[in-house]
């Protein structure tokens, strides 16, 4: 695969670390040596795993996820599936940037986990073939974390920050200068010998990604020329990954299998092609050659997969609005403490799948379920509970990323 590894910076021993290319004097592309970031996003997210559940149909990524993507994951654009209206976006702005001669704007990315914020990140740097240095917001807390990274940079570089809304606010405000005019104020000395250097910076493309643009401060998303949301995929677009991610796993699947997948997916790449892998694993178990529905049926019932995604989780998550809560409202902290979840975690991971597909209403007052939800559990509804539900589905549904979020001027909203 072209650009696998091209590009990466990573720890040693984590991954890829090689560097695609670098300007001679004379202007042509020469390899060199390889160079370390200080902390590559592979380790901050293997790491931050260790203190999350590890589910089948959780958005995160494990680190067997981590492992299998690099060999799934697409490259370039034109085979990147679903997120249609953002792709033609990138693929214009790309084309003009690269005309140009000149760096892509800074790009945001914000929406639920799994749906390919990183991945569209390598895409954009294969695409402008540039380098690209991972990194996230949480990793980058003093200010020489900052300097040692803008000072790897060069010209036309990507610079990878996940979860930029927990950047530290020293590091948000050292970044500004770095991202709208290329320069960095370096202090030095203390007291009456406190001096600032302002130094230039080459001109490089900030790509970030959260799962929550509403906390993002205004100054910092003002310095975005494109923030683009990502949506969940839709079943005929999984199915095309899953297909995809079959044939390169060299998994011979009926379309019918595929299917299966796709519909079980949450509208999530990363957990279509972990389900690939599952349903790869019991194939081979039971000694079957082909993949058909019915293998893959029984694979993901026995983990308890629902027809339309649902896992353990979610459903008791359902019963217990239902059960202990008479459909709802009630409010986020409480579910999380009544379901062991922290709060954070339901919001991010578990609800926005929920949400989407009609099984909850977010509304001033805390969660509701939907009447789909009950008839999904196949619960009946009460005559309060009917009334209730009716009453709230004429209020406006909570946008849950777009919070805070109008369109800036001279920002486009993808
Ligand atoms: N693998 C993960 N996400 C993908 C996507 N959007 N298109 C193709 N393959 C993928």
């Amino acid at each position: 695969m072209p650009g696998k590894e091209r590009g990466e910076r990573a720890l040693p021993g984590k991954g890829t670390g090689s560097k695609p290319r670098t300007k001679s004097a004379g202007g042509a592309p020469e390899p060199a040596e390889p160079r370390e970031t200080k902390t590559s996003i592979e380790e901050v997210k293997v790491n931050e795993n260790l203190n999350r559940r590890s589910t089948l149909l959780s958005c995160q990524e494990s680190s067997a996820d981590l492992k299998s993507e690099q060999a799934v994951r697409p490259d370039r654009l034109g085979e990147y599936i679903g997120q249609t209206r953002l792709k033609s976006m990138l693929t214009m702005s790309i084309n003009a940037a690269k005309s140009r001669g000149e760096a892509l704007d800074h790009v945001l990315f914000y929406g639920p986990p799994g749906l390919g914020k990183t991945t569209l990140a390598r895409v954009i740097a294969n695409e402008m073939q540039a380098r690209i240095h991972l990194t996230s917001g949480p990793s980058l807390e003093r200010p020489r974390d900052i300097i040692g990274l803008v000072h790897q940079l060069e010209e036309g570089d990507v610079l990878f920050i996940d979860e930029i809304h927990r950047l530290s606010r020293i590091a948000e405000e050292l970044l500004y200068p770095a991202i709208e005019d290329f320069v960095i104020d370096l202090t030095t000395g203390k007291g009456h010998a406190t001096r600032t250097m302002r130094l230039p910076l080459p001109k490089f493309t900030l790509v970030g990604a959260t799962t929550k643009a509403g906390m993002l401060s205004n100054a910092l998303r003002d310095r975005f020329g494109f923030v683009c949301r990502l949506d969940f995929y839709t079943i005929e677009e999984l199915s095309g990954i899953v297909a995809r991610t079959a044939a390169i796993l060299n998994v011979a699947m009926e379309t019918e299998a595929v299917e299966a997948i796709a519909r079980r997916a949450r509208g999530t790449p990363r957990i279509a092609n972990r389900l690939v892998r599952l349903v790869r694993d019991f194939g081979h178990y039971q000694g079957a050659e082909i993949i058909d529905g019915a293998t893959a049926s029984s694979a993901l019932d026995s983990y308890q997969v629902d027809a339309l995604g649902l896992d353990v989780t979610d459903r008791r998550l359902l019963e217990i609005i239902i059960d202990n809560y008479d459909g709802g409202p009630v409010g986020l902290e409480t579910l999380a403490a009544t379901i062991g979840e922290d709060s954070d975690t339901l919001e991010d991971v578990w609800e926005p799948f929920l949400i989407q597909r009609g099984f909850i209403q977010r509304t001033p007052r805390g969660r509701m379920a939907t009447a789909f939800a009950y008839q999904h559990l196949g619960r009946a509804m009460s005559a309060t509970v009917s009334s209730k539900i009716l009453l709230n589905s004429e209020v406006k549904q909570l946008d849950l990323f777009a919070e805070k979020l109008p369109p800036q001027s001279g920002q486009a909203e993808v």
